[in-house]
């Protein structure tokens, strides 16, 4: 059983797949790869938690909490880049730590992107719901209480966890649905949808740029000095490494800040589960991943330097931070124009997130640790994984309605540099073991690329509130009673390994029976001759 769950998936096996039936679409170009990947990046990180990251860890500072977590990034999206050109199929990190690390990682990795895309698109539907009732609110209509937020939220002054007054985020439900439902239709309509989304909220970013810049004054940036809370902001297991604590014991400072923002980049690897439905993934999922990282980067920077010089730090608003710096300079049409552009921008990155999930999902069930019935069907007419789909949609409908932003952001941070840390590593592994694949995109000099990007993200890591950790592990054990309960049962590798057994004349008892959940042309999906 060791072998089983140390068993790598050969790339040349991958390859081979690519060629089988049942596969995506490949309809995506360049460009569209580029928007899918803008359209999953600029969202609730930028419009909602830059004000948290800025009002309650970095100050002035946030600019260079978004270089760091940028360097991570680019770090993190060369290796996805040098995978999703060798291996361009839908799994992403799930794919890339199979034909690395074998069975057991990759189911790790493959329900630790659950996290990502997921926990990450009810963090996202919840920044949707602040916006729409930023909107809401310019027009003087106020949604009743109960229905506005999640129940219970996190107080970073106590540490404790506090009600709210309310029952459920309704509008975080509503636009999950709406999302879910765009998404069985298919890719095709989705992609469309996304390019219009992802015009209006780029062109707004330049809007909050260009027009925010007259309205920066530099006093803002050096009244209480430029990083108030410090530059640091690590601690190990609760026991500060470097930095300042805020009273409930989180890190604080600039890096600290990088943690926390650090989910304003997630989406840039969304687009290597695309690599599917890409028409030449070779050459245009490396292009489309480092070319949107890089120009959010920028502007990510840049809109840090004014939102800060245009408020105070402590004076930023924490629920719709950047349509209300507007309204403090007395530019009021701004704060509805950056509203609506925000709930359309957030609407695009929701879109593409719960396009991902159900795709690694699917590579999942191809090589059947997940329920190949479920997870791999394909709707004949809309060739979408429709029954995931729902499934997803109906996972984040809940998360979304019930948890509070902030400790589902950090979870997912925590989760997505976990994952950016195993690509990182699975490079540097790949290169040794397949010295001689073919790489149509290589990363830059390693080993120091990939080594630095998994110190970096380990130090981001290092800078959230402990409890996430905790969180992490919990996430992990779950994880693996499932994977000992179904994965290593069902698992294609398994029949593998035992029909290779049995070609030496070895053969387990118990194991050559047909598995209905495998794929027909798998020796799983075939009753032994023998028997
Ligand atoms: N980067 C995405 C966002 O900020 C997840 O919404």
């Amino acid at each position: 059983m060791s072998n089983q769950m140390f068993a790598r998936k050969p790339l040349e096996m991958l390859l081979e797949e690519l060629k089988g039936e049942n596969r995506l679409r490949r309809i995506l170009g360049p460009w569209q790869l580029t928007s899918l990947g803008v359209g999953a990046i600029i969202g609730t990180g930028i419009f909602v938690l830059t004000g948290i990251a800025a009002h309650d860890k970095t100050g002035p500072a946030l600019m260079l909490s978004f270089v760091v977590a940028g360097i991570a990034c680019v770090f993190a999206a060369l290796c996805y880049a040098e995978f999703a050109s060798m291996v361009p199929v839908a799994g992403s990190a799930y794919t890339y730590a199979y034909a690395t690390l074998g069975e057991l990682f990759a189911w790790i990795i493959g329900w630790d992107l659950v996290l990502e895309y997921a926990v990450g698109s009810a963090t996202v539907a919840h920044g949707w719901s602040k916006y729409f009732q930023a909107l809401l609110d310019y027009f003087g209509i106020y949604l009743p209480k109960a229905i506005s937020n999640a129940p219970f939220d996190y107080d970073p002054t106590t540490g404790h966890l506090m009600g709210t007054g309310s029952i459920l985020d309704l509008p975080a439900l509503f636009i999950t649905a709406v999302v879910t439902t765009i998404l069985v239709k298919g890719i095709q309509e989705s992609t469309t949808f996304n390019n219009a989304m992802v015009l209006l909220k780029v062109a707004v970013v330049f809007f909050v740029i260009i027009v925010g810049a007259y309205y920066v004054d530099t006093s803002n940036w050096t009244s209480a000095g430029f990083a108030p809370y410090g530059y640091t902001g690590i601690s190990f297991f609760g026991n500060t490494i470097a930095g300042m604590k805020d009273g409930a014991g989180a890190p604080v400072g600039m890096i600290a800040g990088a943690a926390t923002i650090f989910f304003a980049y997630i989406g840039f690897d969304s687009i290597s589960t695309h690599s599917e439905e890409a028409k030449n993934p070779q050459r245009d999922v490396p292009i489309g991943i480092i070319v949107s990282l890089v120009l959010c980067t920028i502007l990510y920077i840049a809109v840090a330097a004014v939102l800060t010089g245009m408020v105070r730090y402590d004076r930023i608003n924490i629920d719709a931070p950047v349509s209300d710096a507007f309204k403090q300079v007395g530019l009021g049409w701004a704060q509805l124009m950056i509203s609506v552009a925000a709930i359309a921008g957030i609407t695009s990155v929701l879109l593409v997130m719960m396009l991902s999930q159900p795709r690694v999902l699917l590579a999942m069930a191809r090589d059947g640790l997940v329920p190949k019935s479920f997870f791999g069907a394909i709707h004949e007419k809309f060739r979408t994984p429709w029954k995931s789909t729902i499934l997803t949609g109906i996972f984040v409908g809940i998360m979304a309605s019930f948890l509070p932003l902030r400790i589902l952001a950090e979870l997912v941070n925590i989760g997505t540099l976990f994952a950016f840390v195993v690509v990182c590593a699975a490079v540097l592994i790949m290169r040794r073991t397949h010295p001689n694949a073919e790489r149509p995109f290589r990363v830059p000099l390693v080993p120091l690329v990939p080594i630095l990007g998994i110190l970096i993200c380990l130090l981001l890591m290092f800078s959230l509130p402990v409890e996430n950790w905790y969180r992490l592990f919990i996430w992990l054990g779950i994880g693996f009673v499932i994977y000992f309960l179904y994965g290593r049962h069902h698992s294609v590798m398994k029949y593998s390994l035992a029909h290779e057994l049995a070609a030496h004349g070895a053969s387990p008892a118990g194991q050559a029976v047909a598995d209905p959940d495998a794929p027909p042309n798998s020796p799983a999906g075939r009753v032994d001759p023998k028997l």
